[in-house]
């Protein structure tokens, strides 16, 4: 492996480690919110484990509410005094009662707890522009409107940050179905009239505005976003998008049929397989974006990727509750080295999702709380947050299984703001460790240390009782001849700063 930290490449935007929170099963009830009066231990009715465990992975944005939820929601059920709130429906994830007791004051305050932004979604399905524009008035306008004294009333003099808006969901399926025109005729018009008015962003970036983008690897959604970007590339003074929103959930078949534990190799290097098809969609959309925006002004933001495994048994099918295994540990940092490898275009992603919900940070069992794999990979890739790219190569290898050939390993490196250089290594053979020995171009390594995430069986969990079995352990490499040399294990995620 060669590292040169004389070329660097572009900011990794923090917003990669974005998470999503949709009302979905125990996502936010239970998950998040409990509610003051819970004996979970809480503040202002957010369980404290909760936040305490996500401050630690500096999730950069939230987002919220949906998701397919988000083209049924209708913000003004979600506010003022709790225990006259609507009570609703939702009958996308299980059918069940909607309290909308979690709504914009209380997302804005689990946001201020865990030091996060928001990225909205507002209805574009079932809604309207104005009840959109109103949603924005209400959460971010600083001027004495009426809607502004009852953001006052309810709690919230100041106005709030809305770091992205998200132009409706899957317009093409859950959010309504829409052809490219009949989206992009309603995408003007929400980009032209949901304003943000606070004061502190009245600069046109500082809030992303996304536009629905594609949702899988079929030609019609190469289709999808000619249409879009060609449109983009036409816009007036009177909108615009700075955002295109990607979809794609590792599932092998729909609908989703693998087990998330239980599992052995073949079930394992299946789902890397798929999982690194990621890397193709990616440079395809992107291709097409370049053409219409060679500036690279239109973030890519992948804001729903993850596994999507076959319910757990004894659950509500639509809560999509699935365990999260040490497969799910490597998925996650391959996914993340290929959005960081896309670092110029790729400037936004969020993971499917934050807890109890498919490929999840957090699962909870009423007081209990267990943190998955998959969030000790997003806290050890934390360094990575707006780190600038490094290039770094590698003789990568093959794992063969079967017919199923993959690289062996994967890599990338970064600068963070102090100068200190971050190397991330997966090996993804499940059985044997591989020896590197890494030079670096420019600075002289003494040695290196981080942490590297294994477990005895690619199908390892942790569980509420055994909540230890895949958790970090340090780990360390010396310089021998100039050259760093570390030894990986198997199936392993590994993430150390070079010390000079
Ligand atoms: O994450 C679950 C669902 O997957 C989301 O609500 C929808 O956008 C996607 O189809």
């Amino acid at each position: 492996m060669s590292v040169d930290v004389s070329k660097t490449g572009a900011k990794i935007d923090r917003n990669i480690f974005g998470q999503f929170a949709e009302h979905l099963g125990h996502g936010v009830y239970e998950g998040i919110w409990v509610g003051p009066d819970s004996t979970i231990p809480n503040t202002r009715g957010i369980r404290n484990d909760v936040v305490a465990a996500l401050k630690a992975i500096k999730v950069p944005n939230v987002r919220w509410p949906g998701g397919c939820f988000a083209d049924e929601y209708h913000w003004r059920k979600g506010i003022g005094p709790t225990d006259k709130r609507v009570v609703s429906l939702n009958p996308n994830w299980g059918g069940v009662t909607e309290p909308n007791a979690f709504g914009t004051h209380e997302f804005m305050d689990f946001l201020d707890q865990i030091g996060s932004q928001a990225y909205v979604s507002v209805n574009v399905g079932s809604g309207t522009p104005q009840e959109a524009a109103e949603w924005l008035e209400y959460m971010t306008t600083a001027q004495p409107t009426t809607l502004a004294k009852e953001r006052a009333a309810n709690g919230h003099p100041q106005p709030y940050k809305v770091a992205s808006l998200g132009i409706g969901n899957e317009s093409w399926d859950c959010g309504g179905n829409m052809t490219p025109d009949y989206y992009l005729s309603q995408m003007k018009i929400y980009s032209r009239f949901v304003r943000n008015f606070n004061p502190a962003q009245q600069d046109k970036d500082q809030m992303l505005k996304i536009a629905v983008g594609p949702g899988g690897d079929e030609p019609r959604w190469t289709d999808w976003t000619e249409a879009i970007m060609k449109a983009y590339r036409q816009h007036t003074w009177s909108w615009d998008i700075n955002g295109l929103s990607m979809h794609s959930y590792t599932v092998g078949h729909w609908p989703p049929s693998f087990a998330a534990t239980g599992f052995g190799e073949t079930e394992y290097s299946q789902i890397l397989k798929f999982t690194l098809a990621m890397e193709d969609l990616i440079s395809t959309h992107s291709a097409i974006m370049d053409k219409y925006d060679p500036q690279k002004k239109v973030a890519l933001v992948v804001d729903e990727w993850g596994a999507w495994y076959a319910p757990s048994l004894g659950t509500n099918p639509g809560f999509l509750v699935q365990q999260n295994s040490q497969r799910d540990a490597i998925l996650a940092a391959l996914n993340l080295n290929i959005f960081a490898r896309h670092a110029d275009r790729v400037r936004g992603a969020n993971i499917a999702q934050m807890i109890n919900v498919l490929q999840s940070m957090i699962m909870t069992d009423k007081e209990k709380m267990v943190l998955t794999p998959t969030y000790y990979v997003f806290k050890m890739y934390v360094p990575f947050q707006d780190a600038t790219f490094v290039p770094v190569s590698f003789d990568a290898g093959t794992y063969t299984h079967g017919d199923i050939k993959l690289p062996r390993l994967d890599a990338i490196a970064a600068k963070d703001k102090a100068g200190k250089l971050w190397l991330a290594i997966t090996n993804l053979d499940p059985d044997q460790p591989v020896e590197i020995a890494a030079s670096l171009t420019v600075i002289t390594a003494k040695s290196a240390v981080g942490e590297t995430l294994t477990a005895p069986k690619v199908d390892s969990v942790n569980t509420f009782d055994a909540p230890n079995t895949v958790v970090p352990k340090p780990v360390s490499a010396k310089a021998q001849n100039g050259k760093l040399a570390l030894k990986l294990e198997p199936k392993s995620v590994t993430v150390v700063s070079v010390e000079q």
